[in-house]
Formats: structure tokens, C-alpha cells, sequence
């Protein structure tokens, strides 16, 4: 794999705009959050430093509340729609848009940590993000979880990280879409509309930015009036095993005070992803908190509870045997949805393409599970899919073929990371 590996280290250098690294020129010139979680673990196999240097600048824009932006604009670029004058942080000194990302951050500060060779470093600076974490992952019970379910809501498609997917397209069809501004997309000047959320989406992506924004992004004011609200099994099962790390962290660091606060986040989590799991589906589900119903789509974050931990054995074994019809279905998995679902599209961003950081979830949670050859399927799918088509956002599961941006950076990192 050796062309792959320096392939991938010249996308991180060359994405890399000083102590942060944009997730691909033009289509996404900023910080991106979980994006830069992710591309910290590419960076460890280069420059331990740097790869630090990457969360402390994530972790530098949170919000006094707490939160931890989904995009930090630390400089002006006219390539990217919607940009600080539409999120209204042009002249606030936020500088970023006002909703959060999946919260990888203490994920990566464990493995960093796990993994450092300079081990002072790695004390020093795992101590000082510490607090941050700790106050970001608060925020989410504060903000999303007030009732104390366990589970916390997502109020905006690009918080889930997963825009279009399908098992948002019920609740956002629900979204009153406002008399919005004129506006022009960018992304359809880097990417194929094809391979893009259709407008439909987007006029409700940014109805839902205009409602935040004349509520100045007040966290009580946000869960409440919310015309989209979902417990996203993405972010729900990233936050669980991020408040794992985080709990490991925080015995490696002499923080034991943070202990049972942690414990207490895990315990009820653990008990509540039950009610997200369909017995006859044999995978997890997403659930519409506005009508309290479980969504009918089964995507790939429907195996993120593997990464998560919370799957007991019996759904662990349902969870691989499902993984394993998908990839019967297509020549490349894991297609970000179910491939025999109606709504399942090969090129379309979350409705069926390929994605290397889910495979990555994915994979680790197989082998926690016992299912390494199962990971070691996946792992060799999106190695090949990148050794024959190039360093792409997402790639085609039935033929291929590398989509959205090129050159991208965490499909950069999770090949260094798997490799490596
Ligand atoms: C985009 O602009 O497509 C991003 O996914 C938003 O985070």
C-alpha cells in the first residue's frame, strides 16, 4: 500500500492551511468538525504534533455554552455556501456556523494518547483539552437531552453529518420551508448535482439556518422550536463511545472528579439504545422525535451501535448478518443504505455511496464484536475502491467509481490510520 500511504500523507499536507486541515479545496474550505477529528488520526502517523495542533484549533472555536461548532470559518472563502454571512457570524466573534458536528473529538484524544511516542506532550495536551470535552459533551445533555432519555436530538441534517440521508427525508419534508432569500449553491460548481442533496433538501437545510439564527442560536429556544428533530444513531452512538474514551481519559489523567458524571451518561445511554433497535429489521434505527416514531430506512448508521458498544451479542450476530446480505447486493460495501430500498442511489452522498470513516467505525466495532473477518472484508473493499479509484469523498458501491471531492482528507486519514 505504499502508494496509497504517500498519496494520502500529500492530501493532508496539501489540504493543511495551518494547524487545521480543510476537508477538500473549493467544495469545503474551512474547518470542519468531525472531519478534523478524524483527519487528527491521519495526522498521528506524520506529525504527533500536528495531529494535536488539529483538535486544540477545533476545540479553540467552542462556544461559551459549551458547544463545538460543525464548521469554524477561520478565513473568508467565496467557494463555500452557506458561509459566516448567512450563519450571522460575521459580526459576532464566533466565527462559525451555530449547530455542532457527531462529537469525535475525545475519541481521537484517546487514541492519540493511547498511541503517543512523546508521552509528555501527549500528557500535557490531553489535560488541557480534557475540560473542553467534558464541557461539549454537557452541552449535548443540556442542550438535546434536557428530559434526561439518554439519547440526545439533532436539530439540523448537517449536524448528523449524514444530509441526505434517507432517514431524514419524512421529517424534513415536514420543515415549512420559509420565503428564503435567493441564494446559490456552490457545491454544484465543485461536484455533480447527481452526486448532491437536491434543492428540496437544501431550501429546508437553510430554513432551519434562518430559524436558529433569528433565535441567536439559544439552546433552549433551538430544542423547542425545532421543526426538524431526530435521534440520530450517528451521533448517538458517537457521543456513547466518545464518553467511553472520555472516561478512560479521565482515569489516565487524574481527573477520577469527572468519573461519575461520565458513568452516569454511559449507564443510561446503554439502556436507551434498546429502544432503537428493530428486531425485524435486524439493525438499529433512527427515531423521529416530533412523532415519536421510529423512521422506517435502514442506512449504515444503523451499525455505528457496533462502534458504540451498546449492541449486546445476539444483536451483534443480527447486526453482521445484515452487514453481510447488504454485501451481497453490491461489489463495494458499506452502501450507506439499505441497496434493496427503494431509495437507495449509488452516487448520492448519503443515499448509497461508499464512505472510508464509516467503514472505519464499522470495522472497529466488527472486531470488538468478533467479527474480524467480516472487518477485514470491509477494510479490503475500501482499500481497493481507493488503490483503483483515488482518494475520493465517496465512491459508487456497484461500480466504483470515486464521487463528490477528490483529494479529500479523512478518507485520506482512515487510510493512513488502517494502514498504518
Ligand atoms: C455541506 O455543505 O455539504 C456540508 O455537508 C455541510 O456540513
Amino acid at each position: 500500500y505504499s502508494a496509497i500511504i504517500e498519496a494520502s500523507k500529500e492530501i493532508l499536507k496539501q489540504n493543511d492551511r495551518g494547524g487545521y486541515t480543510i476537508p477538500a479545496k473549493g467544495l469545503y474550505p474551512y474547518q470542519w468538525n468531525w472531519d478534523s477529528a478524524l483527519v487528527a488520526l491521519g495526522w498521528a502517523s506524520l506529525d504527533e504534533t500536528r495531529a494535536w495542533e488539529e483538535l486544540e484549533k477545533l476545540l479553540s472555536a467552542q462556544w461559551n455554552d459549551g458547544m463545538v461548532p460543525h464548521i469554524v470559518f477561520h478565513q473568508p472563502s467565496p467557494t463555500y455556501f452557506p458561509g459566516p454571512e448567512i450563519w450571522g457570524s460575521v459580526e459576532s466573534p464566533r466565527g462559525s456556523t451555530g449547530i455542532t458536528q457527531p462529537p469525535v473529538a475525545a475519541i481521537s484524544v484517546r487514541r492519540l494518547f493511547e498511541s503517543a511516542h512523546d508521552k509528555e506532550l501527549a500528557l500535557k495536551t490531553a489535560t488541557e483539552l480534557f475540560p473542553k470535552l467534558l464541557a461539549w459533551h454537557r452541552w449535548f445533555y443540556k442542550a438535546r437531552d434536557p428530559e434526561g432519555t439518554g439519547l440526545v436530538a439533532t436539530l439540523h441534517p448537517w449536524e448528523s453529518g449524514m444530509d441526505n440521508s434517507p432517514a431524514w427525508d419524512e421529517a424534513l419534508e415536514r420543515v415549512p420551508v420559509a420565503k428564503l432569500p435567493p441564494y446559490e449553491r456552490r457545491d454544484l460548481g465543485h461536484v455533480n448535482s447527481a452526486m448532491r442533496p437536491r434543492k428540496e433538501e437544501y431550501d429546508r437545510y437553510l430554513t432551519l439556518v434562518y430559524l436558529f439564527r433569528d433565535a441567536d442560536y439559544d439552546l433552549k429556544k433551538l430544542y423547542n422550536l425545532s421543526t426538524f428533530r431526530v435521534t440520530d444513531l450517528c451521533t448517538n452512538s458517537i457521543l456513547h463511545r466518545a464518553n467511553l474514551d472520555l472516561q478512560w481519559l479521565a482515569r489516565q489523567i487524574g481527573r477520577d472528579d469527572a468519573d461519575q458524571e461520565i458513568a452516569t451518561w454511559i449507564a443510561r445511554t446503554q439502556v436507551a439504545f434498546n429502544s432503537l433497535y428493530d428486531p425485524a429489521a435486524q439493525i438499529y434505527k433512527c427515531r423521529d422525535q416530533l412523532t415519536g416514531q421510529m423512521i422506517d430506512a435502514s442506512t449504515s448508521a444503523g451499525f455505528l451501535p457496533l462502534f458504540a458498544r451498546v449492541a449486546d451479542t445476539a444483536q451483534a450476530a443480527a447486526l453482521a448478518a445484515t452487514l453481510e446480505r447488504w454485501l451481497k447486493k453490491v461489489r463495494y460495501g458499506v452502501p450507506s443504505c439499505d441497496p434493496t430500498d427503494a431509495r437507495f442511489e449509488p452516487l448520492r452522498y448519503w443515499r448509497g455511496p461508499v464512505w472510508a470513516i464509516v467503514n472505519w467505525m464499522i470495522t472497529d466495532g466488527l472486531r470488538a464484536y468478533g467479527y474480524d473477518a467480516l472487518a477485514e472484508t470491509v477494510e479490503l473493499h475500501t482499500l481497493e475502491l481507493v488503490e483503483q479509484h483515488g482518494i475520493y469523498e465517496y465512491f459508487d458501491p456497484v461500480t466504483g467509481a470515486g464521487a463528490g471531492g477528490s483529494y479529500f482528507s479523512w478518507t485520506a486519514a482512515m487510510c493512513l490510520a488502517w494502514i498504518l
